[in-house]
């Protein structure tokens, strides 16, 4: 079943995205939820997790001063939407070890809808 889930959340990718609206204002919402642990703005302080700026296409485990897990240091990441979608869904699936105690996001919209949400943000300074 959880293979199956995965391949149809993957498949969605895969379709040019103007059939998918990313949704900034839906995107904010999800946020809410990652709000507790991160911030998104340039500059601003980590929390439980790192700040969130910029970290789109970047090198997993690079925000300055913010002490990763081991796991997440060594995983040789880059956080494009492929690998930061499958991130979403199952964390500790994905990085086994990573520190974030996040359960995943379920719908394929709340996900692709918070990374467009980081992107623009990472946008502002
Ligand atoms: C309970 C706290 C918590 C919540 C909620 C949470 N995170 Fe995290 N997140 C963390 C921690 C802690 C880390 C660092 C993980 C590590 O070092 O293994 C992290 C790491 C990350 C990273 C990797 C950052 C980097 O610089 O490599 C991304 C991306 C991320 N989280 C995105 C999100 C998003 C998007 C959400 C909401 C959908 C979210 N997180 C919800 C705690 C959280």
């Amino acid at each position: 079943m959880k293979a199956i889930f995965i391949i149809i959340s993957f498949s969605l990718f895969l379709l040019p995205t103007q059939v998918l609206s990313n949704d900034f204002d839906k995107g904010k919402k999800v946020y809410r939820k990652c709000k507790a642990c991160h911030t998104i703005a340039l500059g601003a302080k980590h929390r439980v997790g790192p700040n969130l700026y910029k970290v789109i296409n970047r090198k997993a485990g690079k925000a300055e001063g913010y002490k990763y897990s081991k796991a997440m240091k060594n995983s040789e990441v880059v956080w494009n939407e492929k690998n930061l979608s499958q991130y979403l869904i199952n964390p500790r699936k994905f990085i086994k070890g990573t520190k974030m105690a996040f359960a995943g996001l379920k719908k394929d919209s709340d996900i692709i809808n918070v990374i467009f949400y980081i992107d623009e943000m990472s946008k502002k300074n």
